[in-house]
């Protein structure tokens, strides 16, 4: 393989160089990470899951309108992505109480809520990702007032479409965590969707069995972590029941 130019590693990808200016790869790892790196592991087969899942569900997104970096995928573990600036804020959709909503308020995981809440979170490992308000995230430039309008509009768009078709295969959307970034063409920019959704970043239940099919599987230690993800994109139509990704096909709408 050509060795190419590494740009960054996070915790769950690495990013090269792109063949074309503008552009660079997303390779998805196997890695696991939870509370900020405090926990870690291997989730075998991850990777290719969560290329194949992201890269549906950003060309779903797409379909409807919604702009993101996707371009195309390349292999297994890799998709070609636009080049954007990063928005250091990660957006988090809560539609049922869960996670560290549940804890800070003390209520059960579970209860849905009357509407949907979007909370921010600055995106810094050193800091262990502070919740912030649209005040810290204008006053310290991270993104303007236009920027969080599109961020805050794009983002329950988002969450209304996807709810509903993780539905149409038996699966609740918990929450979710989505990152923005800016695309510059000429001297235009657009804030578009970045990064990935997959189980990674997602809290997925069962409808029918409340069964977690994301990654509170392995911040939890529930086992069969590889099974929910497999299981997430079988049910996306992702996945032949062979158990090997194969052409896209359209999904499996249950009843
Ligand atoms: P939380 O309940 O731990 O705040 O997580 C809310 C959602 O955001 C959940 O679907 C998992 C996702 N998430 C990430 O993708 N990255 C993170 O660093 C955190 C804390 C949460
Ligand atoms: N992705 C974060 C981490 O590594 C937290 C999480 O998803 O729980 O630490």
């Amino acid at each position: 393989m050509a060795k190419r130019r590494q740009i960054y590693e996070g915790k769950a990808k690495v990013i090269f160089e792109g063949p074309e200016p503008g552009t660079v790869v997303q390779y998805f790892k196997d890695d696991a990470t939870a509370f900020n790196n405090k926990k870690k592991g291997t989730i075998t087969g991850k990777g290719v899951l969560n290329n194949r899942i992201s890269e549906y569900l950003m060309l779903r997104l797409a379909d409807i309108g919604i702009p993101t970096h996707f371009v195309r995928r390349l292999n297994m573990r890799e998709q070609l992505v636009r080049e954007v600036e990063i928005v250091p804020v990660e957006v988090v959709i809560r539609n049922i109480v869960a996670g560290s909503l549940a804890k800070r308020f003390d209520m059960p995981e579970g209860t849905p809520l009357p509407r949907s809440i979007v909370e921010y979170y600055y995106k810094s490992d050193a800091l262990d990702d502070p919740m912030v308000s649209e005040e810290h995230i204008t006053a310290f430039g991270w993104a303007s007032p236009q920027d969080m309008d599109e961020i805050m509009s794009m983002s329950l768009r988002i969450n209304d479409f996807l709810t509903g078709l993780f539905l149409g295969i038996g699966i609740r959307l918990v929450d979710f965590k989505l990152e923005f970034g800016r695309l510059w063409e000429e001297d235009q920019m657009r804030i578009v969707l970045a990064d990935e959704i997959s189980p990674d970043n997602c809290r997925l239940w069962d409808v029918h069995t409340n069964e977690k099919m994301d990654k509170d599987r392995f911040r939890r230690d529930l086992g069969n972590i590889e099974e929910a993800y497999q299981e997430v994109a079988r049910r996306l139509g992702i996945l032949p029941e062979s158990g090997m990704p194969g052409d896209m096909q359209g999904p499996d709408t249950l009843q």
